[in-house]
């Protein structure tokens, strides 16, 4: 089952990043080809890789100092991978009131990251958002596509636990 997954995740993987080139090829030149040609590469790589900025930039003519500058202007952009397990903490006002202070922070020493930082062993990146939506459970993260809700520090690494459990499993 897990080889199975594995097979099809190499397969879309290899799908994507044979899209990025025919996209290197088809966009070619110009400025206004830069945007595009760095959400292909994302989509292929899950992030811009150094290589792929020195493709674009030898495709596009454009300097690679200049697409650093653009990647790094757009928050949708990122230079390094997202983790396995990404952590949406919700900064809401009703998260912000019931404590979403203290969730960060316990986040914060268990994992040794801040907000849009992977941890060192590539399992955790962390992410701020305004609202998910379910405030009377505030306050609330997401890792991945599961809520966790009504969050006190005890609760919270449990579940860090768990996932660091999970993680180190494979
Ligand atoms: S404010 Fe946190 S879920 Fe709405």
């Amino acid at each position: 089952m897990q080889d199975t997954e594995n097979e099809s995740s190499l397969l879309t993987r290899e799908r994507e990043i044979k899209q990025f080139k025919i996209d290197l090829i088809k966009k070619g030149k110009g400025n206004a080809s830069l945007i595009p040609l760095l959400q292909s590469a994302q989509d292929s790589y899950g992030y811009i890789p150094e290589q792929a900025i020195h493709y674009i930039s030898k495709i596009a003519g454009i300097p690679a100092s200049i697409i650093y500058g653009v990647i790094t202007f757009y928050s949708q952009f990122r230079l390094k991978p997202l983790g396995k397990y990404v952590i949406k903490i919700c900064q809401g006002t009703a998260c912000h009131v019931n404590g979403a202070k203290k969730i960060l922070h316990v986040i914060q020493n268990e994992l040794g990251i801040s907000v849009d930082e992977t941890d060192s062993s590539g399992l955790f990146t962390l992410k701020s958002v305004a609202c998910l939506g379910c405030c009377s459970l505030s306050p609330v993260i997401m890792i991945n596509d599961t809520t966790y809700g009504s969050l006190t520090p005890d609760k919270l690494k449990k579940i860090l636990k768990e996932y660091r459990k999970e993680g180190a499993a494979g």
